[in-house]
């Protein structure tokens, strides 16, 4: 079976690919563009981690996950505007949430702008929610924006099963 323009192909990203994903993070967050060296740090071990979604070939989207002890954190995520809409966020969440558990993190935390409707809908419908508010968090040009903590409580994942 090949994938369809909806159902996008996930990529584990490390360090070598820091260039994609700080192009895409750009994309995303023009007026907060990290730069290659900040992302390649982010993603490397002990605990970072990220995934690529491809449409084909074409990265579209992009998260990046931290973990430490039994806490892990979505550090950014995005999809590039023309994919909006068509499931990608979901699935790149839905990549945060198992690694994290993998990684042996019993809670996934984010933190959000109180006035970004698209990311709190998806976090939503996948299952978070708010744990915190910390008021004037983000700057905007013309003021500031509290910024939501929120919260997924992860199962433990399951053993391997053998044959
Ligand atoms: C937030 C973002 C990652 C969502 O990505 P996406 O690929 O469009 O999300 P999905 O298509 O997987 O949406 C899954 C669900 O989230 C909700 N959702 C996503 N975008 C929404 C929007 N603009 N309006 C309302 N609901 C929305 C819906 O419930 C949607 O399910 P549905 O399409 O079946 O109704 C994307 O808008 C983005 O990159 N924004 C800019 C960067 C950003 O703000 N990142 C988050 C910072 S905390």
């Amino acid at each position: 079976m090949t994938a369809g323009r909806d159902d996008p192909r996930l990529h584990a990203a490390g360090p070598l690919e820091a260039g994609v994903v700080a192009a895409l993070q750009q994309a995303c967050f023009p007026d907060d563009p990290w730069d290659v060296a900040s992302v390649a740090a982010l993603i490397g071990p002990p605990g970072g981690f990220a995934a690529l979604a491809l449409r084909g070939e074409e990265p579209v989207g992009f998260v990046m996950t931290r973990v430490a002890a039994e806490d892990a954190e979505i550090l950014a995520i995005g999809v590039l505007p023309a994919g909006r809409r068509s499931g990608v966020g979901r699935r790149l969440v839905e990549a945060a949430l198992s690694g994290s558990r993998h990684l042996g993190a019993t809670a996934l935390f984010l933190e959000v702008a109180e006035d970004n409707d698209a990311a709190r809908a998806l976090y939503k419908a996948c299952g978070f929610f708010s744990v915190g508010r910390r008021p004037g968090y983000y700057r905007r040009r013309d003021g500031r924006v509290a910024a939501l903590v929120l919260r997924h409580d992860l199962a433990p994942a399951l053993p391997e099963q053998g044959g």
